[in-house]
């Protein structure tokens, strides 16, 4: 029997044409890409080709996009440089981030760097805007705030416009974390006012290992990696040139087919939210479900020693999902997200995630198989 995958969230499959166009990349761009020769301009032509379908993508200009090592690597660069070169002394941000903002937030506030201030969430983890835009009031020193577009354990989304609005209304910087929702929303950023924004190509069906981050032309960054001079300088080290055409390949075919796949995917997921509230007594939702990411339902099951083993017992039956947040490890060694928000740590929380992928015939097998476990 073939395994149900419902851990999209953590990473996506490869799409079959993405493996195809690293694989000839492999066979025909061998050439270091900083050589003058015939190979290496081809690597070189081929990556630049690469940086404007993605800046096309976003609506950025091509100076605008530096490729990276994926996620963890593009908030580090956003906030850190943000910090060292272009005078930002506080940041306004969050609980429920990501530990790779999270951390480097720690990291910043350790070496007397920055002071970090949390804005308030509701029970659901949206931001409380209000709250917002009274620390930007406070005034002090030159602010970044950093807010992730969707959150990665319970999918609620927190609006890119309104929080660009006060940033700029109050003369901060905004950078978003948009891991999650890169290829899934149409992010524009000749629309969204924003300073910087993260992408992981295997988050919308890329490889992993690759991502990128967009600065916004206005800011003078210098840096993140010393070496020679590639990325414009910003990152020294030869290009992953195979990853990068994988990303950009990936992220225009995401684009291509943004609103077919939300359709699909959200009718999966509303599909399971159906059937567990008709076959389940006592469920609740972590997150705005009916607002958060359309990829994403995040289930706090009832307290029993069934649920306690749920994801052991349904990796076993052939179905992958995870327990809060599969990003730092396999294990479910509690939420961060979770515990900000005050959910009951009794519960067992199983985070179902989907991509385009996934059908209604597999959230059938699912529901069997938790009514199997839990009955
Ligand atoms: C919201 C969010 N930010 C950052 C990351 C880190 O990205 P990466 O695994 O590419 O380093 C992840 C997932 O891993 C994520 O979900």
């Amino acid at each position: 029997m073939s395994r149900i995958y419902f851990d999209n969230a953590a990473t996506t499959p490869m799409e079959p044409e993405v493996i195809e166009v690293m694989a000839e990349a492999m066979r025909e761009k061998f050439g270091n890409p900083s050589s003058i020769h015939a190979e290496g301009r081809a690597a070189r032509a081929a990556i630049e080709q690469a940086r404007k379908e993605v800046a096309h993508c976003l609506g950025a200009s091509i100076g605008e996009v530096f490729f990276t090592s994926g996620g963890t690597e593009s908030n580090n660069m956003a906030l850190k440089n943000a910090v060292r070169d272009l005078g930002v002394r506080r940041i306004i941000s969050s609980p429920i981030e990501h530990h790779c903002v999270l951390h480097s937030l720690d990291t910043l506030e350790r070496l007397g760097q920055v002071e970090v201030a949390h804005v308030r969430l509701d029970e659901k983890g949206r931001v409380d805007m209000g709250h917002l835009e009274e620390l930007l009031q406070a005034g002090g020193p030159k602010t970044m705030v950093s807010l992730m577009h969707s959150n990665n354990e319970i999918g609620t989304m927190t609006g890119l416009d309104g929080v660009g609005a006060l940033c700029r209304q109050y003369d901060a910087l905004f950078h978003s974390d948009t891991v999650q929702t890169i290829g899934y929303y149409p992010i524009d950023v000749s629309k969204n006012p924003i300073n910087f924004l993260s992408g992981a190509a295997h988050k919308f069906h890329g490889p992993k290992g690759v991502g990128f981050i967009y600065i916004n032309g206005d800011n003078n960054i210098k840096p993140f990696l010393d070496g020679g001079s590639q990325e414009r300088n910003m990152r020294g080290g030869t290009e992953n040139i195979y990853g990068i055409l994988g990303l950009a390949r990936a992220l225009s075919l995401a684009y291509g087919n943004m609103e077919a796949r939300r359709a699909h995917t959200q009718s999966v997921r509303d599909y399971l939210r159906h059937q567990l509230d008709a076959h389940f007594d006592g469920l609740q939702y972590n997150g705005d479900p009916d607002k958060g990411h359309y990829k994403l339902l995040s289930v706090a099951f009832p307290p029993s020693p069934k649920a306690d083993l749920l994801l052991l017992n349904l990796d076993i039956a052939g179905i992958s999902a995870s327990g809060g947040s599969a990003c730092s490890s396999g294990a479910d060694a509690g939420s961060h997200v979770i515990a900000a928000l005050n959910g009951d740590p009794d519960r067992k929380t199983i985070r179902f995630s989907f991509s385009h992928h996934n059908t209604k015939e597999e959230v059938d097998i699912v529901v069997g198989k938790l009514r199997e476990i839990l009955s």
